[in-house]
């Protein structure tokens, strides 16, 4: 017999079907709440709802577990790369030589930007910020490669065209920011290489292309692909479920993560590292203002909604920024601060009661600095690493067939009805 859980309301009982998910997870499925009881339920911030049910990322933030359609993150940062990660999460399976060889053609013949979009980039203001532009663009990507959707091959297309033109736009805003040529994408350099390449060649200095870099970035666009029903994976849902277009469901994407509690938190990390340096480098006052109910300073980089423990994405990323370091002998200040502030914070009570350890943003932003990118780009690269996941995501919800535009509902607090005064009349 299926299980059932039993709600009593005003007296009367109600069962609800329990659905249970392959990892042993539960939920109780509530979709004929309002219509049985003419109750709705109220969870501020959905940390108990379910919008769904998914098999593309398994996250156990009791356990610290991560994995991608069943395969733990520790293994794809260690052996797969950042394309390979893509096809996993957006096709469901590793793919074999021939698959992965065609994702590859594709993602290289489909690298160019529309030589026509390039009067949009230059005309932002040089101060605007890339998440931004990033947002705009691809939005307007709609505009230039009218989405095709008809057949498997064309959906594939799309989905390629995405991820190979966020990084090349990404690139471009970046060097028409600071006034500089564009540099185009090389069919002989892999995905990474390539961004690197087009972020940092110059006509007077070429760049060389240094393999533990390129495995930098793999590394950290990997731990980045996805994250379940994160803020702007929801938002990307929320606003596909309208059935509008991929790409302006993926703009609302990078919206939302933008926001400092978010993606942007990678940025905000750095800010807080450097501002603690600016103060002497003493980590107690960062430390006692977040302590602090009364001031709603928090520590970046710490925290997170689902995981309890020390985030495994943060793991990986300390291990890959401690590689970085000693291999390029680079003495960071902030790097001192940042382990000085993990230390204090994980002994102390008011952190270790509100399970609050590093998460994936803690060591990012210092991975970054050492492959050169400027601390406004920091979001912009969680972007591009969460396309897979966005695409994915998005992909899933549009073949449910229980998949509904989303409209959740509310509790109303406001006035009871009262009349409409004229103007003359009013006090
Ligand atoms: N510093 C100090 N206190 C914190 C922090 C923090 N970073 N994070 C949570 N708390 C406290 C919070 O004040 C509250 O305390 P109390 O119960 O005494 O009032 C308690 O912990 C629960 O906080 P919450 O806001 O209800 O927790 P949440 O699950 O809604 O928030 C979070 C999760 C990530 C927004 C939050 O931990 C945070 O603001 N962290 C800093 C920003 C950050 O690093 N964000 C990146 C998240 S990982 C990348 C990503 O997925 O985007």
């Amino acid at each position: 017999m299926s299980e059932s859980a039993k709600i009593i309301i005003d007296g009367k009982t109600y069962e609800f079907p329990v659905i249970t998910g392959s990892e042993g997870e539960k939920g109780i499925d509530i979709s004929e709440l309002r219509k049985q009881t003419g109750y709705i339920t109220l969870d501020p911030g959905y940390g108990n709802t379910g919008c769904c049910k998914s098999s593309i990322t398994f996250v156990d933030g009791e356990k610290g577990i991560l994995r991608y359609r069943g395969i733990p993150i520790e293994q794809l940062a260690e052996h797969s790369t950042f394309v390979e990660t893509a096809y996993i999460l957006i096709h469901g399976s590793l793919p074999n030589e021939k698959e992965l060889t065609n994702i590859r053609v594709m993602l290289n013949d489909n690298s160019l930007i529309h030589e026509d979009m390039q009067i949009f980039f230059q005309n932002f203001p040089r101060s605007s910020s890339p998440m931004g532009i990033l947002s705009a663009m691809v939005n307007t990507l709609r505009s230039f490669y009218p989405e095709l959707m008809d057949s498997e091959e064309d959906i594939e297309l799309t989905f390629l065209r995405l991820l190979s033109k966020a990084r090349t736009m990404a690139a471009m805003s970046y060097k028409i920011s600071k006034g500089h040529k564009v540099v185009y994408p090389r069919p002989d350099y892999t995905y990474c290489a390539n961004f690197l390449n087009m972020m940092f060649d110059s006509p007077v200095k070429p760049y060389i292309i240094d393999e533990d870099l390129v495995e930098a970035l793999n590394t950290f666009w990997i731990l980045h692909a996805d994250h379940e029903q994160n803020c702007s994976t929801a938002a990307v849902k929320v606003v596909g479920s309208g059935k509008v277009n991929i790409y302006a469901s993926i703009s609302a994407g990078i919206a939302a993560l933008w926001g400092q509690l978010h993606g942007g938190a990678n940025q905000a990390v750095i800010m807080m590292l450097s501002d603690i340096l600016k103060n002497g480098g003493s980590v107690d006052q960062v430390i006692s203002r977040a302590k602090d109910r009364n001031d709603a300073f928090r520590l970046m980089g710490f925290g997170h909604r689902v995981y309890k423990t020390y985030d495994p994405r943060a793991k990986i990323m300390k291990s890959t920024c401690d590689r970085l370091l000693s291999k390029f002998n680079i003495d960071d200040p902030l790097v001192d601060i940042a382990k000085k502030l993990e230390e204090v914070a994980l002994k102390d009570a008011y952190f270790i009661d509100h399970n609050l350890y590093p998460n994936i943003d803690f060591y990012s932003g210092i991975v970054l600095r050492v492959l050169g990118i400027p601390t406004n780009m920091f979001t912009v690269m969680f972007a591009i690493g969460r396309l897979p996941g966005w695409i994915a995501q998005w992909k899933e919800s549009i073949d449910d067939p229980d998949w509904k535009i989303s409209r959740p509902r509310q509790i109303y607090t406001g006035p009871n009805e009262n009349n409409y005064i004229p103007i003359l009349k009013r006090k």
